[in-house]
């Protein structure tokens, strides 16, 4: 199996005033040649804190990132903030169909596809979110509902330098709640396996899969242990430097 390289990413959701770039100057300084040598690390931060937040980590190994994008490079679509416009601020990765999204705004996979071209097409890596509700958990639609997502949400041009996939179970997110981590690595393989199937082996060994929902210092290990899977998708606890910090350390 190919060595893929650890991504820890934070994903702050709607959470962060001018003063937050003081957490990500603890995230900077706690993020040491030792840890940076071995796996990346990035921010995600709400837009309007995006080119500070770029500003503040140039220099450093910490990447920052945005949570959502628009599949067009610029017109007349109010609200919207572009994946060049993106680029443009310092973002180096943009998060795509968060389960937030697409219950709160109703995005579906077509839509979530066209953000990850426009990702690609701004040379920003797309983190592509897939993932159960707890009704189809029970009602064993897991496999079904992933390959779903994955199928329809992920573009043909991908390659394996700006994909990640994300698994996060929609009942694992801010409830504590967390599928074991032999049922994340049952997940992270199918879905491995459908990168490999649509994109060739290569490509299924490379791109890196990141498990999302309730991540923690205590019990980060026992995920990024885990076979088939290269990082996290950390929300809650990515908004403490501290915690974000003792999260990446469990990945090496
Ligand atoms: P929590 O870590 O707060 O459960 O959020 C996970 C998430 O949605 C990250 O995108």
């Amino acid at each position: 199996m190919a060595a893929r390289r650890a991504l820890i990413a934070g994903n702050w959701k709607m959470h962060g005033l001018a003063a937050a770039v003081e957490e990500l100057d603890r995230v900077i300084q706690g993020f040491g040649a030792e840890l940076s040598s071995k796996i990346d690390l990035l921010v995600c931060p709400p837009f309007t804190l995006i080119e500070e937040f770029a500003a503040t980590a140039k220099g450093s190994k910490v990447l920052i990132g945005a949570q959502d994008c628009h599949p067009k490079a610029s017109g007349a679509h109010t609200g919207d903030v572009s994946a060049e416009m993106l680029a443009d601020a310092g973002a180096k990765a943009v998060i795509v169909g968060h389960s937030e999204r697409r219950a709160d705004h109703g995005e579906g996979d077509a839509l979530v596809r066209a953000k990850a071209e426009a990702a690609f097409r701004a040379g920003l890596i797309a983190i592509v979110c897939v993932g159960e509700t707890q009704a189809q958990r029970e009602a064993k639609q897991t496999r079904d509902v992933v390959l779903r997502q994955l199928q329809g949400s992920v573009p043909d041009g991908a390659g394996a330098s700006l994909l990640v996939i994300a698994y996060e179970p929609v009942w694992a997110i801010g409830s504590g709640l967390t599928p074991s981590s032999g049922d994340v690595t049952e997940v992270h393989g199918l879905i491995r396996n459908a990168v490999s199937a649509r994109f060739g082996a290569a490509m299924g060994s490379a791109t890196r899969i990141l498990y999302g929902g309730s991540v923690k210092p205590d019990n980060a290990a026992s995920f990024l242990k885990a076979n088939d899977v290269d990082g996290a998708l950390v929300g809650g606890a990515s908004l403490k430097a501290a915690d974000f910090l003792a999260i990446a350390s469990r990945a090496v």
